[in-house]
């Protein structure tokens, strides 16, 4: 087995795109139906298991109580957030809090306005329909959504050309629970429906701990303080990718150790799948590297800085950059992109005088780039 590459013979980052995205080990993405039925054994069913996002949790508990006492189906809500950060989680809990059935569907798999008004037409009084990935519903279909969020009505059109007729509908009131991780592109009509928006953050290390003992607990494996803390801040501020972590380590603890994650199998193992103590795994880090040592940190122009690392320019724009910005690891700017000091310092390379400073260059994500 290539080191960096899940078992199974994966292959490593050559042959990936940020399609492939999810085949990281630090991907936020799921990787397979594998690990979502790992995650679906996983998930907190209530919302008092719900680790951290306080406020998300204090304002979902009032909207939900306060409907429930009223006897009334709550307002319809929108969770917005990168991927692995809870948002299917928190439509299942707010199903089960309201005590009701929850149907499930997405954006992408609803091609037709007429697959929508299946769905609607069917679902009985007071069920939660969970949209994942909102904001690629076609255009028809959400238009259709639009009255039916608001009205509990559908037009139904019948037949075709100028003959066609459409039928008024009425559907049971509902709750609809839409996710999405890109708010910024959902249509303005459509986000003002939503009477409650949440938006998720990513976690502290603190909360993604507590994420990982339980997670030992339920998958049935000892791990000790340190080397859940060891886990966790390495996860990118991201539950899924912590979870993912986690069983890799208890993999490494039980063939190479006695089944108990210490901190020294912790480190061992995060060090055999190259995932650094900030959460990098081997491409962020080749993309720093290449920056500072071929091109002495920058500027440099995104295809030749992704062609030195032997990857497609999306794929380090897409899969690497992102994360690195975040960390304050790497900027952007309209002469390209550059190394911080923080980049230097991590990679343990000293930083040369001609290096370009943080600051003295206008960072466009900052001027671009909007909270989500
Ligand atoms: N707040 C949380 N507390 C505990 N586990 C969580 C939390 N958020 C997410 N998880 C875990 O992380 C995994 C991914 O969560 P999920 O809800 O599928 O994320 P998303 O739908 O936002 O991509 C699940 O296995 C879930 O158990
Ligand atoms: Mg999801």
């Amino acid at each position: 087995m290539t080191s960096g590459s899940e078992p199974g013979g994966r292959p490593p980052h050559g042959a990936m795109s940020p399609d492939g995205e999810a085949e990281r080990l630090v991907s936020g993405a799921a990787d397979g139906v594998e690990e979502q039925m790992i995650e679906a054994a996983l998930r907190p069913k209530k919302l008092d298991d719900f680790v951290g996002q306080e406020r998300v949790r204090e304002q979902l508990s009032l909207v939900l109580h306060s409907a429930l006492r009223r006897g009334r189906t709550p307002d319809h809500v929108l969770l917005s957030g990168g991927p692995g950060l809870g948002k299917t989680t928190l439509a299942m809990i707010i199903a089960a809090e309201l005590g009701q059935p929850l149907r499930i569907s997405s954006g992408p798999a609803i091609e037709r306005a007429g697959d929508l008004a299946a769905v609607l037409s069917t679902l009985a009084e007071g069920e939660v329909l969970f949209l994942d990935e909102i904001h690629r519903l076609a255009r028809p279909a959400e238009e259709m959504l639009y009255m039916a969020m608001e009205d509990f009505r559908v037009d139904v059109v019948v037949g075709k050309g100028p003959g066609a007729t459409a039928i008024p509908l009425d559907i049971a009131p509902f709750t609809l629970v839409g996710a999405t991780t890109r708010a910024g592109m959902l249509p303005g009509p459509l986000r003002d429906r939503f009477g409650f928006v949440a938006h998720m953050d990513f976690y502290e290390p603190a909360e993604l701990e507590i994420i990982v003992h339980r997670s030992a607990r339920l998958l049935d494996v000892e791990i000790d303080d340190a080397a859940a803390a060891e886990v966790a801040g390495r996860s990118r501020g991201t539950p899924r990718i912590a979870n993912r972590l986690l069983r890799r380590v208890r993999d490494y603890a039980e063939v190479r150790a006695d089944g108990t994650i210490t901190q020294e199998s912790a480190r061992a193992a995060l060090a055999l799948y190259e995932v650094d103590e900030r959460g990098l795994d081997r491409l962020d880090r080749s993309v720093l590297e290449s920056l500072m040592r071929k091109f002495g940190g920058g500027p440099v122009g995104l295809s030749t800085l992704a062609v030195s690392v032997g990857e497609e320019p999306e794929t380090v724009e897409v899969v690497a950059e992102p994360f690195l910005v975040r960390q304050g690891l790497l900027a952007r700017t309209p002469r390209g992109r550059i190394a911080t000091p923080a980049a230097w310092a991590h990679l343990g390379l000293a930083q040369p005088p001609t290096a370009p400073m943080a600051g003295t260059l206008f960072a466009l994500d900052e001027a671009t780039e909007q909270p989500e």
